[in-house]
């Protein structure tokens, strides 16, 4: 069995607050793995650990092979994510935002308009490619975000409540193309 994310007592404190407290999973490639639980039950913590972003305080783990605290480098470069809170730039356009994440991830420079231009196809935004970020709402901001998170097509895309306060029918949308 090929397991895309493995854990071993993956612990996360903070100050003397177990916030993550000796998770054990394996997810499966291609599996859609989802972690449920009131606010504050640690989901974003776990998340967080798995891109990469944060060290854990004990326990190891692998992320497409590669090892959780020493080769967070590698799993930031190979995985999409899309945090609870927007991370799109409010002061640059649809297009901007897209070409910039396509800059970040390092998708080849004359592949790059090609990419922005299916992006923008996929979360339905033609004909809004120069609105600004900012005056974007919540149901179009979170299919830029997407796109965003996926534009350098990565092996494993994080997702962290990426539908909590947009309408029911955004939210269907979103589900929809981001299969
Ligand atoms: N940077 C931090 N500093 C201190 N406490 C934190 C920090 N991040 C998260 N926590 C605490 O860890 C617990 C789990 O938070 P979180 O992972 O965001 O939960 P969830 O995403 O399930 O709502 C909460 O009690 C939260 O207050
Ligand atoms: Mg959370």
């Amino acid at each position: 069995m090929e397991y895309v994310v493995t854990t071993r007592d993956l612990t996360r404190s903070f100050g003397g607050f177990v916030a993550v407290d000796r998770l054990n999973i394996r997810i499966e490639r291609g599996e859609i793995y989802g972690f449920l639980g009131p606010n504050g039950a640690g989901k974003s913590t776990t998340i967080r650990m798995l891109c990469g972003i944060l060290q854990p305080t004990s326990g190891t783990g692998t992320v497409l092979g590669y090892d959780l605290i020493r080769e967070t480098e590698k799993i930031k470069s190979k995985i999409g994510y899309m945090s609870q809170k927007f991370s799109l730039y409010d002061d640059l356009s649809v297009w901007e935002n897209l070409n910039f994440y396509a800059g970040i991830y390092n998708v080849p420079g004359k592949e790059r308009k090609k990419r922005v231009e299916e992006m923008i196809a996929m979360a339905q935004l033609t004909g809004r490619e120069d609105e600004l970020a900012a005056n974007l709402s919540g149901g179009w901001k979170q299919r830029l975000a997407l796109g965003c998170a996926i534009i350098a097509r990565p092996s494993i895309l994080f997702l962290d409540e990426p539908t909590s306060g947009v309408s029911p029918t955004s939210r269907r949308m979103f589900f929809n193309k981001g299969g």
